[in-house]
């Protein structure tokens, strides 16, 4: 790429990033007298009401899956009144402790744990579902060199896993060993099994994957897992709190919990479909022996005895006071309640993508509906989509973008305006192919070899940017 082409995608990206920076003060260094609370909350308010149309009135896929003011009030509510608390300290909040547990005892009930499942299921609970994975798989290092003598352990994951799984095996040292899919979009268990070796720890499915939001057939991966004597990990980040309530909707869900033998491992985030606020997600151990390879503890240290259950040390005890607060409120009638609106939302969504000449849905999903076009350009596409105020999720090999259906788009005529906003974007490109966006050439030059170090580094220069001033 050009230099002047690269730093003109830098350029747009920056005015993106920063466009508050000719009409608010910036500071870079402390102001000398404090402002007053209502200064400094009378420009949050202005920030976030600019910010607000694109999530609350459901043209973003994902980021905010419930934003209801009264669900949010109420969250906000509940952060004030914990507003304090450090489960690194029990003795003095014993309430987060007591939150948590019961976030992980119900989390548990809901994927065949607790007493009506497999009591020994515990777990703890993280800051979201990133972390979530990466305890699971510095779980499963220590697993495996310590119980199976493995020095380098290796993962095995289908290519739809989520990016975590690579941040993981990057932090850890770990071996990822990334398996094709089959024509189902699903992990392919034939290569998943030609991919286990001696020195794999853990092999993985996700319930659903983040792009295609496709399950994979977990219930074949417990098998293979057990013949293996290999751990199971199951990725539910995104679907865990929609899944086992469609299936009492009467959705037909595989198997895909601790109640098949062969799962070891499973992630589900509060933070998304649970409805809490950003920060957490539960991490979910077969049982207590596993969990303890996540514990830090030290004897030694000369600030005292200490331990912590998570990468953080202290930790917002409120975001799990909130956590709790989501579920309690919500109840399984409220779950039920939601997941039937976000399915009946997405069936009219699939319906209204397959109904639209030169667009292709990518497997059978529930309610992350990833669509490809055959013929045009999907990224063009979905920058006419980003013209018209829509914020979709681009993804590659092969080109597709996705929509993740969640309760804003359950909200009247969201739907309708999306599937007309579709139409007429793919009439626009049929009309004038080519782009007028940033998806098709930075997509483009991420998918071929000589140009993917350009767009490593135009990564890193975004995220270089996001902490400038
Ligand atoms: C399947 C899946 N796993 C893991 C994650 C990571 O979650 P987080 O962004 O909370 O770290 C996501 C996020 O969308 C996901 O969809």
């Amino acid at each position: 790429m050009l230099e002047e082409e690269f730093d003109f995608i830098t350029e747009v990206l920056e005015s993106e990033l920063r466009p508050y920076k000719d009409s608010h003060k910036v500071y870079r260094n402390l102001p000398v007298e404090g402002r007053s609370h209502s200064e400094i909350l009378a420009e949050m308010r202005e920030l976030s009401s600019s910010e607000e149309g694109k999530w609350k009135d459901g043209y973003a896929s994902g980021a905010v899956y419930n934003g209801d003011p009264y669900h949010t009030d109420f969250l906000s509510e509940v952060y004030a009144i914990n507003s304090q608390a450090n489960p690194l300290h029990p003795d003095i909040w014993p309430s987060a402790i007591k939150y948590e547990a019961e976030i992980v005892a119900m989390t548990a009930s809901l994927f065949g744990g607790g007493k009506d499942g497999v009591p020994s299921v515990c777990g703890t609970v993280s800051s979201g579902g990133t972390e979530s994975i990466m305890l699971a798989m510095r779980v499963y290092r220590d697993w495996a060199r310590t119980e199976k003598g493995i020095g380098e352990p290796q993962i095995v994951a289908p290519l739809s896993a989520h990016a975590a799984f690579e941040k993981a095996a990057q932090c850890f040292d770990m071996e990822l060993v990334k398996v094709g899919l089959n024509d189902r979009w699903e992990a392919d268990v034939d290569a998943m099994r030609h991919a286990i070796t001696a020195r794999t720890a853990v092999i993985v499915g996700s319930a659903p994957c983040f792009p295609h939001g496709i399950i994979d057939p977990i219930e074949d991966l417990s098998r293979l897992a057990s013949e293996a004597g290999t751990g199971l990990h199951v990725d539910s980040c995104l679907g865990g709190f929609v899944l086992p309530f469609a299936r009492q909707l009467g959705r037909s869900i595989p198997p895909f919990d601790f109640h098949l033998p062969g799962v070891t491992s499973l992630s589900a985030d509060t933070h998304k479909f649970g409805y809490a606020a950003k920060g957490t997600s539960v991490i979910l151990y077969r049982d207590a022996r596993l969990r303890r390879y996540q514990m830090y503890t030290t004897t030694t240290w000369m600030g005292g005895l200490y331990y912590s259950p998570t990468f953080a040390g202290s930790r917002p005890g409120a975001l799990s006071a909130e956590c709790w607060a989501a579920m309690i409120a919500f109840g399984q009638s409220g779950y039920l309640k939601a997941t039937k609106a976000i399915l009946e939302a997405a069936d009219q969504i699939k319906e209204g993508i397959t109904a639209i000449d030169g667009l292709e849905i990518l497997g059978n999903p529930l309610s992350v509906i990833a669509f490809t076009s055959p013929e045009m350009d999907i990224y063009a596409i979905a920058d006419a989509m980003t013209r018209r105020g829509w914020s979709l999720n681009g993804l590659q090999n092969p080109p597709a973008v996705h929509l993740c259906v969640t309760l804003r788009h359950t909200i009247d005529g969201v739907v309708a305006r999306f599937l007309e906003d579709l139409a007429s974007s793919v009439q626009e490109v049929k009309r004038i192919p080519g782009t007028l966006g940033v998806m098709t050439p930075i997509y483009g030059m991420a998918g071929a070899i000589e140009t993917r170090g350009e767009v490593q580094e135009l990564l890193l220069r975004y995220a270089d940017l996001q902490f400038k001033t």
